[in-house]
Order: C-alpha cells, then sequence, then structure tokens
C-alpha cells in the first residue's frame, strides 16, 4: 500500500513536530514551508512540562536541545511605594528533580533547527520556498496551489502556518488579527551578575528568560496604539532610542541591566484571535497558532501547540490509521474529538494571558500596589497559581 501522504503546512515550530509524530504513526508527512530557509528572528521562548511531554514522543531530541533548564521563576516590584519581592517559585525545580521534565528557556531559532533536524532524521521532507496559495477539496484528497506555481495532491492537510495562517483562510475566509494593545520590545542581553550559575527567570512586570547558561531573553511590555507583528530585529539607532527612553533601563532586579545591555533588540505587536467554533473542514484541520494564536504571557504559545499535534497524532491512529484507506468521514472524527479535547483549554489559556498581559501594563499607585497584592497572593498559594497559569 502506497503511505498516505500528508501536506504539513508551515515548518515553523509545531510543523515539524506534527509532521514527526505522524511518521511515527505511519503515514507519509511533508512540509511545505513558504520561507527558504529556518529563520533566525525571534527571541526566547518557554518549553513548559506539558510542552516537553510531547516532545518526548521524539526520541533523541529533548537531550538534544540547547537551552537552559529553568528551575526558578522571581516576581518582583520595583514601584516606589511598594518595592521588593512578590515571590520565588521553585515549582518548576521540584517537578523536573521528582519526574524529570522542568522548564527549558530557548531561542526560537535554536528550537526551530533542532525541530527541522528531527524531522530530517526522520525522514519527512521538508519543501522549502512553498507557499501555500489556495487549496481545493476532493471526496478523497486536497489539492494544494502555491506561490510557486506548484501544485501537489496530499490525503489531508494540517495547518500550521502560524498567526497569519493561510490555510485557516483558506477553510474560513479573511479575517484579521485582534491586536490586543500591547507591544513587546524584547532582545538578548548578558545574565545579570545576581542571577548567573541560577536557572531563574525573572518577572519585574517585563519579562526575563535565559535561553543559555549566560545570556537571557528579555521583553519590555508596553500599552501602545497599533503595532506590526513582526520579528525582525530594528537597527542600532532605533534600539538605542529605545534604550535611551525606556524607563525600565532604570529598573533593579537585573531588569535594567537587561536592557541596557540588549541585542537584536526586537519590536512586535501582540495579537491573538476571538475562538474559533472549528478548526476543521472536510479533510483539512488547523493545530498550533493558526488554530488559536496567543498573546505570549502565559508562555504557553509552543506548549499549546505542541499538546496540538500530540492528541492529533493520537487521534488520527485511532479513527483514521494510516494502514486504511483514509476517508473523509474517519478523518472528521478524529478533528471533531480533538477539537472537544482542546478548544475549550485553549480558549481559556488565550483569555488568561491577554488578562496577565494587562497586569503587566496597569499605571497608577494604587492600581499597581493592587496588582501586587494580587500577584503575592496567587504566588504564595499553589492550587491557585496552577489555576492561574493552567501549569
Ligand atoms: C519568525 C518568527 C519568530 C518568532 N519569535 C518568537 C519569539 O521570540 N518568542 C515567542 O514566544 N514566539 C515567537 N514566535 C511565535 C511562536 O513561534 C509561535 O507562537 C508558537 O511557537 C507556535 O508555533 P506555530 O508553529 O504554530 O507558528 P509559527 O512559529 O508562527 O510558524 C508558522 C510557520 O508557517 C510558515 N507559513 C506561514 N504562512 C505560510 C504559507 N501560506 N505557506 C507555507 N508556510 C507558511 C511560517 O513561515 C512559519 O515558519 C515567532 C514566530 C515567527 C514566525
Ligand atoms: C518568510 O516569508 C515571509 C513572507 O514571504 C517574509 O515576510 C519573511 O521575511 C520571510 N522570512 C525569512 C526568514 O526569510
Ligand atoms: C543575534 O542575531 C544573530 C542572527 O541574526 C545571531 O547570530 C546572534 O546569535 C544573536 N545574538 C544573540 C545574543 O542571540
Amino acid at each position: 500500500m502506497t503511505p498516505v501522504r500528508v501536506g504539513i503546512i508551515g515548518g515553523g515550530i509545531v510543523g515539524p513536530v506534527a509532521a514527526i509524530l505522524l511518521k511515527q504513526q505511519g503515514y507519509d508527512p511533508v512540509i511545505f514551508e513558504r520561507n527558504d530557509t529556518r529563520s533566525e528572528a525571534g527571541i526566547g521562548l518557554g518549553i513548559q512540562r506539558n510542552g516537553l511531554l510531547v516532545l518526548q514522543r521524539i526520541p533523541g531530541l529533548v537531550e538534544s536541545l540547547a537551552g537552559h533548564t529553568l528551575d526558578y521563576f522571581h516576581f518582583y516590584s520595583t514601584l516606589a511605594e511598594d518595592s521588593g519581592v512578590l515571590g520565588q517559585l521553585d515549582g518548576p525545580k521540584r517537578r523536573r528533580e521528582q519526574t524529570g521534565v522542568g522548564t527549558i528557556g530557548i531561542r526560537r531559532s535554536v528550537l526551530q533547527l533542532a525541530l527541522i533536524s528531527a524531522a530530517e532524521r526522520a525522514g519527512v521532507e521538508i519543501r522549502w520556498g512553498h507557499h501555500l496559495n489556495t487549496l481545493e477539496q476532493t471526496e478523497d484528497g486536497v489539492t494544494l496551489s502555491f506561490a510557486n506555481g506548484a501544485r501537489e495532491t496530499v490525503s489531508f492537510v494540517v495547518g500550521c502556518d502560524g498567526l497569519h495562517s493561510d490555510t485557516r483562510k483558506a477553510l474560513f475566509g479573511e479575517e484579521r488579527a485582534d491586536y490586543t494593545g500591547l507591544t513587546q520590545t524584547g532582545g538578548f542581553a548578558p545574565m545579570p551578575e545576581q542571577y548567573r550559575g541560577t536557572s531563574t527567570a525573572i518577572s519585574v512586570f517585563g519579562d526575563g528568560l535565559p535561553v543559555d547558561e549566560t545570556t537571557m531573553s528579555w521583553a519590555v511590555t508596553a500599552r501602545e496604539p497599533e503595532a506590526k507583528e513582526t520579528w525582525r530585529a530594528m537597527d542600532d539607532a532605533a534600539a538605542e532610542d529605545f534604550k535611551r527612553a525606556s524607563p525600565v533601563a532604570q529598573w533593579d532586579h537585573g531588569a535594567g541591566e537587561l536592557v541596557r545591555n540588549g541585542v537584536n533588540v526586537t519590536k512586535y505587536g501582540l495579537y491573538d484571535r476571538p475562538e474559533l467554533p472549528t478548526w476543521h473542514k472536510g479533510r483539512v484541520v488547523l493545530i498550533g497558532d493558526a488554530a488559536h494564536p496567543t498573546s505570549p504571557h502565559l508562555g504557553q504559545g509552543a506548549n499549546q501547540a505542541f499538546e496540538d499535534a500530540g492528541a492529533l497524532a493520537d487521534l488520527l491512529a485511532a479513527h483514521a490509521p494510516a494502514a486504511e484507506p483514509t476517508t473523509t468521514a474517519a478523518l472528521e472524527a478524529a478533528f471533531q474529538e480533538l477539537e472537544a479535547a482542546r478548544i475549550p483549554r485553549t480558549t481559556f489559556l488565550v483569555k488568561r494571558a491577554r488578562e496577565q498581559g494587562e497586569t503587566r501594563v496597569v499605571h497608577g499607585v494604587p492600581a499597581c500596589v493592587e496588582r501586587n497584592e494580587f500577584y503575592r497572593k496567587l504566588l504564595a498559594d499553589e492550587a491557585l497559581m496552577r489555576q492561574w497559569f493552567a501549569a
């Protein structure tokens, strides 16, 4: 029997993972990525326990990730009227010691390279320079048309093409992403002295995240009129302007030091989308940011995408095994079960991430003190915290 050809649209973060997991189930996935090569862009992201549990299904991958273990999360306030420690968490350390699975901070570019390499090792074909334009569905397949003129017919399609997904557009029509009202300006910087030799992520009402032994990824959240969602680093003059103008450059607990020493400084608008009632149509399904883009404040974007990929591979194997003829009805049964399992969770987390973002930009002393009190209580109560961070 010829293997079931699956079109994976997008070779970003979740595309290669979905491809590898489907290959393990006996399908024949091929990744179509619009760019000619992987991206150097972006800053850091966190892979949490739930995401790592999915990545562990790929032999050798987690051990090969050149990231930095995150054992501690420290929260500080720099408000003159109410400054100091809001909470110091060691949950990730305890879970790492108990279960062997903790939390990792990693450069987005390094993660994408590791995932693409793992896909190649698993024998997944990757077609670079293939920008999906449209797709057409028949009873037993999907024909994909690309901007370079190529056309390919596959059995079914997994849209992993991110925030501005063309797969999503092809299924459900054009619809603008929602600007959250917040931007982030971030970069990399040498790890401040007080954190050297530790595994600590800091939140000084801005973000900080170690991505290797001596480097932190940082981001400053601000409320601003709409800004583009772009991951391109700004030029040196613009970066210097930001460092001069940002009050965060004077903050303590290492935050100011990170901003002042920032390199590859990048500014991007934060976007999400309202929940979709369904992630599929016929033989095409969306996962990751294509299905449920989120603002980044919970650090769950990539992790939820990995959860999607794990669940999708299992449900396809159960409903539409690669060894049998792949019917639209069988695929739809898998996709519907995926939606039932995943949409409530991702919808909750998208909303929660937006709320988290709002806590980072409150203005005025009374509102900031109230915010600080909220975090002190939250960070001291493990049950409440698990609920809030959905860890
Ligand atoms: C360049 C870049 C840098 C990023 N940097 C960060 C970061 O520093 N920190 C952070 O938290 N998040 C970052 N993100 C977002 C983060 O990768 C995602 O939120 C998350 O990991 C989910 O991944 P995804 O695979 O669903 O989407 P993405 O990572 O966005 O990947 C989507 C992929 O699909 C490709 N694609 C898009 N349209 C098409 C098409 N029509 N045909 C074929 N391919 C297509 C894109 O080129 C991309 O490779 C970045 C995203 C991008 C694209
Ligand atoms: C990827 O493709 C998009 C759209 O064509 C483009 O805007 C972006 O700059 C490309 N990125 C890289 C790394 O080539
Ligand atoms: C800055 O970006 C370049 C590529 O664009 C990369 O080679 C370099 O490692 C980055 N710097 C840090 C500190 O990550």
